[in-house]
């Protein structure tokens, strides 16, 4: 029997399973998964069928038309990871988001085609079920034909977004989609069918990445493209393809860290945060208490600093990625943290930008009956990325380019800024903060996490994993548990509802930290691998997310 756990915020998760758990941001979607390894598929093959079930049932971020990253670990202990990111069109060119005096656009690299780089989820998927998959193609792909073609029934969040977004999807879409509801507004439990999307789905069923980068799907994002002055050529499409990868590795407190390497920017920021907290005795101090807030903020301030200069995407530009992961750098970074005063982040690095969040993209994580893990987060950037429809293929297209940095020093969506490491060119990929990971102790698997957020997910991240290892929460509660976040530029420190008390905000707030309220910090889903053997999720309480176990 399967059993499931959608959590309530602090509640512990009660469930806990010896042959495999799915948990993603949709429960349509980890049942998808959960019925693939039960008849057999391994964690490989249950990926790839959430990966195209999400793309249906969760289009804020689940996609065909964007991409993600996945960090694998076998049961044996063998890892890998693949870039199934993006990338910009052979024709993208630096400036191509700034005026004529050059000035960054407003909204030109968030909205409609030109927004869009070359989706890399097909091609992702195609190539981890290639390497690793145990399944036929076929029915991996099968449970996403039939959601898309039946219809699944809408959550309540779902409606409500559906709703709110219906004028700018008209917009982007004069012809309509099934997102758009022409007869009333959205309700929850309503039947959303996507015939186009199910036909793409059999394209790629049927021919796998040709499905997608070539024939009639390619010509509907083409024929896309010159409608909305998009850059997407054939050409692009047939060119792209996913890179395997060697993840990045580290440990922290005897545990092993294996993570994202670049194109993200999150496994390198992941262990160089890790490296800076370790020296410093967080479990005495306690969970978000005023020492522990202090040495995180300063943490996250100075590595956040290094991601905006040092991190781009490998192929373009050389990431010093061994001297980021010394452990003696990063306790250097921190040698000019003092506990009287906040360290001002215009002395960590010259700058001064302020941003607006906006943080759609998901995670999932799954394990396997053998104990092979898969941890995949993906995205389409901004909630239905570009809100740009492909016309006949039913699927959005990604506003990924404004992962790029646009212009050295100015925000993107995120508030993040970059330099030339991330500028944007040709056929490059634009940086990320993804942060999929695999933990390890005595060589054992013992958590797989992830989460979306933007520039939070690295953070989210961060601060799941010390819930579990430094104040030994159980996963559900280290997923619910009230995070805080820092990164660099602007020098504010982010805090959700309650994750601070009023004492500990008074003598941050004393040493100079400005305090800001804000909504939910991250969505994160996460398994973890227990003493005794078993499986236990964390589904985040933020949204609609589900563990689901047997
Ligand atoms: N699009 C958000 C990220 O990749 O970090």
């Amino acid at each position: 029997m399967s059993g499931c756990v959608s959590g309530q915020l602090g509640k512990n998760n009660s469930g806990e399973y010896k042959n495999g758990m799915v948990v993603s941001a949709h429960p349509e979607a980890s049942e998808v998964g959960i019925a693939i390894l039960k008849k057999g598929g391994n964690a490989v093959d249950a990926a790839v069928a959430v990966q195209f079930a999400l793309a249906v049932v969760y289009p804020n971020a689940g996609n065909l038309g964007g991409g993600g990253f996945m960090v694998y670990r076998s049961a044996k202990g063998e890892i890998n990871a693949l870039d199934f990111r993006e990338k910009a069109a052979a024709s993208a060119s630096r400036d191509m988001y700034l005026d004529s005096v050059g000035n960054p656009i407003v909204n030109k690299s968030l909205y409609g085609h030109l927004a869009a780089g070359v989706p890399g989820s097909v091609d992702g998927m195609v190539e981890a079920h290639k390497k690793y998959g145990k399944l036929s193609w076929a029915e991996v792909v099968q449970p996403a034909v039939d959601l898309s073609q039946n219809g699944f029934r809408i959550t309540k969040r779902q409606a409500s977004e559906l709703n709110g977004l219906h004028r700018d999807l008209m917009k982007f879409n004069p012809d309509g989609t099934a997102f758009i509801n022409l007869e009333s507004t959205w309700k929850e439990n309503d039947l959303l069918v996507q015939k186009e999307l199910a036909n793409t789905l059999k394209l790629v069923q049927e021919k796998g990445r040709a499905g997608f980068y070539e024939g009639a799907v390619a010509d509907s994002i083409v024929a896309e493209m010159q409608k909305g002055k998009g850059l997407i050529t054939k050409t692009d499409l047939q060119n792209y393809h996913a890179a395997w990868r060697k993840p990045i590795t580290g440990t922290y407190r005897g545990y092993k860290i294996i993570t994202m390497p670049p194109t993200s920017s999150g496994g390198i920021a992941l262990v160089q945060l890790l490296q800076s907290v370790e020296p410093y005795p967080l479990k005495k101090w306690g969970y978000n208490k005023d020492s522990t807030v202090q040495v995180i903020v300063e943490a996250e301030r100075r590595v956040y600093a290094d991601r905006a200069t040092h991190l781009g995407d490998p192929d373009f530009y050389a990431v010093p990625k061994n001297e980021l992961l010394d452990r003696q750098y990063n306790k250097q970074r921190m040698a000019s943290f003092t506990w009287d005063a906040a360290t001002p982040s215009s002395a960590v690095l010259a700058g001064n930008v302020k941003g607006k969040e906006h943080e759609e993209t998901t995670h999932f994580s799954i394990v396997d009956k053998e104990g092979n893990a898969v941890s995949i987060t993906t995205t389409l950037n901004g909630s239905y990325g570009s809100l740009v429809v492909v016309k006949g293929g039913g699927f959005l297209l990604n506003n990924e380019m404004d992962d790029f940095s646009v212009k050295p020093g100015a925000p993107n969506m995120y508030g993040l800024v970059g330099g030339e490491a991330n500028a944007i060119a040709p056929n490059k990929r634009m940086l990320s903060s993804m942060t999929p990971s695999i933990l390890e102790k005595d060589g054992k698997l013992f958590m797989v996490v992830g989460t979306p957020g933007g520039s939070t997910i690295i953070t989210s991240v961060f601060q799941t994993i010390i819930n579990v290892i430094d104040f030994e929460m159980p996963m559900q509660s280290a997923v619910a548990a009230k995070k805080f976040h820092h990164q660099w530029l602007p020098d504010e420190v982010y805090v959700e509802k309650d994750a601070l008390d009023s004492l500990t905000t008074a003598k941050l707030k004393a040493k100079g930290y400005k305090i800001q309220a804000r909504g939910a910090i991250g969505r994160v889903d996460a398994i973890l691998k227990t003493k005794w053997g078993a499986y236990q999720g964390g589904a985040d309480p933020r949204g609609d997310d589900k563990a689901v176990g047997y």
